[in-house]
This record gives C-alpha cells, structure tokens and sequence, in this order.
C-alpha cells in the first residue's frame, strides 16, 4: 500500500425531533413493547417533520462534522451522500447539499446500497481521495426510511427510524497506517427478493413500501457480516485484538450481539444504539460512531469496525485508525 493515507477526522450527526415510541407505535398497529423490544432491541425511533428532507437533515449532519474542526464547504473536494430516500428521484440530494453548504468546489453525488450504503460510499471516498481526485470529502448517511414504511405492516414498521450522520475524510501523505486501513465490499444480487420496494421510477409510477422476509435477512446476516470482518482484517494486517471498537449497522440487537460473540469482543467494546435510533439504513453507523465519539468512548487513534448488510444483498466491512496523529 502507498504510504497515502485518507484520515476520517471528524464526525456529525441528526436526529429529527419527533420521537415514536413502541407505546406509540401499539396505538395503530398490532404490536406490542415486548416483542419489539425482545426481537429487536428498539424501544424508540426518530421520524422527520412533515416537510422535512433527508437533505435537511444531511445539511445538518455535515454542518456540524465541518463545525468540529473548523471548516466550510469551500474546503471540501468531494460529497458522497448514501442513501435510499432521497428528496427527488434526481437531481441528488448531494448535488443539493453542495449548494446549500457553499461547496462549490466539490463534486457530489449520491450512492445507493440502501443499509449498507455509509461503508460503499466510505470505500468510493477512500479509492478517490487515495487516487488524487481531491483532498476533503464529505461522507454523510442520511434516510428518511418512514417514507417507505408500510405503516400496517407490522413486521417492518416497527424497524425503522430517520436521521443522518456525517464524517470528514481527509487524505494525508504523513500519517503513515492512519484513517481507512481496509474495506471490503459484497453484492449478492440472486437474494435481491428477501428484501426490497415495491416500487420506483422504471417499475411502477408510486414510490413503494419495504418489503422484507426477515427471518431470511436474518440468517445472512451475521455470517456474510463476520466473513467481511475477517476479510477487513486480513486486507489490514490486523487481528480482532487490533480492534477497540465494534460501531455495527444497527438493525437489530440480535445481529450486532451475534456479531460481538462472532469476533469476541468485550459487551463493552460495541457501540449499540438501536434501541434509541432503531435502523436508520445508511445513516446508522455515522449516528452510532457520533455518539461514541461525542461521549468520549472512541479516541483519537483507536481502530474501529464498521460493518452493514442491507437489501441486495449488499454488505461490507471498513476498519478505521479515528482522528488524526497529534503533533
Ligand atoms: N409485533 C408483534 N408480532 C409480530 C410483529 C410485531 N411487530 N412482527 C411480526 N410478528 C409476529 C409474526 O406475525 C409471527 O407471528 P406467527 O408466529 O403467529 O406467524 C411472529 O411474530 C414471528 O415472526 P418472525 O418474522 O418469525 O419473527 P422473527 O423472530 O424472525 O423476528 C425480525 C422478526 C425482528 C424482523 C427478525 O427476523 C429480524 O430482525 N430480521 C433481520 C431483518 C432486519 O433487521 N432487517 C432490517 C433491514 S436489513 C438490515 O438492516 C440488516
């Protein structure tokens, strides 16, 4: 590997104000606190305002990652936005953002690998800033995935939450085995029915509701998760010892755990934030890393994991060396 580096040197993040907890959920659907909370580990999910966009909350996600440390959008080369419900079928809501943050020296658009979308968008940074195409990106995951809720369907309404988080890369040619270490990416598309919308410009004229066969989802999911953690490490030149932090895609408390025994971590050493944000597709991660960095869990200099799968299937794992060396 060259002796380039591409540092992630700051992280924001969004959460809608309204909260919708089980209680409330149990009002219009036939469900219960109790099964949520045993299948899934949510007790609570943030949903947008009416008329709030997933490029409001990207906006505010990014304002603050820049705010940390002391940037605007002019510093920024390159804006990647994951997700799966943006504002307009196009243009995208990256190409909005730049304009909204003054970013006018960047080039943005948007990437879709619905819950896996934050480590696809991370890895497509990492080989651009890595290649020379720039020396700051923005990488922001932002869903408003209540968009595509069927709200009767109580086996996928209950999952869902919106929001949006945020990270700076930044490439840097003198902190040597800092910043993205290694990322490894998975497409199976022959599985693309076990989890999907019914719905989209080309297929039908309505946006679509998720549809999910989850005990399917379920049972992919931690071994592909844990086969792409093995492949990260190995591409890094690290074992799981090398590792401080697990910050899973937080879809259910039964995957993130499964996935804690699977690489033998401490409980302590996984960022869990599922039973607050519930799965908020590609914005999870960045949400999670944020708050384990703003509560001064994750320091500078420890080695993170990220891992996601989502509809596809996609999925993939990224280990990250966080901040940058002090001088
Ligand atoms: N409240 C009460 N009962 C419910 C609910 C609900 N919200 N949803 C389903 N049930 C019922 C079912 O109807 C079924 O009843 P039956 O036995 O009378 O037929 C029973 O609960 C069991 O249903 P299952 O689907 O078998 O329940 P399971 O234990 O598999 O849990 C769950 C469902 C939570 C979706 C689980 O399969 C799961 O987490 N899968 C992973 C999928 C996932 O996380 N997807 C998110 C997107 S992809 C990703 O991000 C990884």
């Amino acid at each position: 590997m060259s002796d380039i580096s591409v540092l992630m040197t700051s992280v924001g993040a969004y959460l809608p104000k309204k909260i919708l907890t089980n209680e409330d959920l149990s009002a219009f659907v036939d469900t219960d606190d109790e099964w949520i909370r045993q299948r899934t580990g949510i007790t609570q999910r943030h949903i947008v305002a009416d008329g709030e966009l997933t490029s409001d909350m990207a906006r505010e996600a990014a304002l603050q990652a820049l705010q940390r440390v002391g940037l605007d959008g002019v510093d920024i080369d390159l804006i990647i936005v994951a997700t799966t419900t943006p504002d307009d079928t196009f243009p995208s809501t990256a190409a909005k953002l730049q304009h909204q943050l003054g970013a006018v020296y960047a080039v943005a658009f948007d990437v879709q690998a619905v819950c896996a979308g934050f480590v696809y968008a991370l890895d497509i940074a990492d080989a651009m800033l890595r290649s020379g195409r720039g020396k700051r990106a923005l990488v922001i995951g932002a869903e408003s995935f209540s968009k595509l809720l069927d709200w009767q369907d109580r086996s996928t309404c209950v999952l869902f939450g919106d929001g949006a988080g945020a990270v700076i890369l930044e490439r840097d040619e003198y902190a040597v085995e800092w910043g993205i270490r290694s990322s490894i990416l998975h497409t199976d598309g022959a599985h693309r029915d076990i989890l999907y919308v019914d719905g989209g410009p080309s297929s039908s004229s309505a946006v679509g509701h998720v549809r999910m066969e989850g005990n399917k989802v379920f049972r992919h999911a931690v071994e592909k998760l844990s086969s792409a953690m093995d492949e990260a490490l190995a591409a890094a030149n690290m074992t799981v010892s090398d590792v401080d932090w697990l910050v899973p895609h937080q879809a259910n408390i039964r995957i993130i755990d499964g996935m804690q025994k699977k690489m033998q971590l401490p409980t302590d050493r996984v960022v869990r934030t599922v039973d607050k944000h519930a799965n908020t597709s590609a914005a999870s991660i960045p949400l999670a890393l944020s708050v384990a960095v703003g509560d001064g869990r994750i320091k500078n200099g420890e080695v993170v994991a990220f891992e996601a799968i989502g509809g596809g299937l996609v999925w993939g794992a990224t280990l990250v060396k966080y901040g940058r060396p002090q001088k």
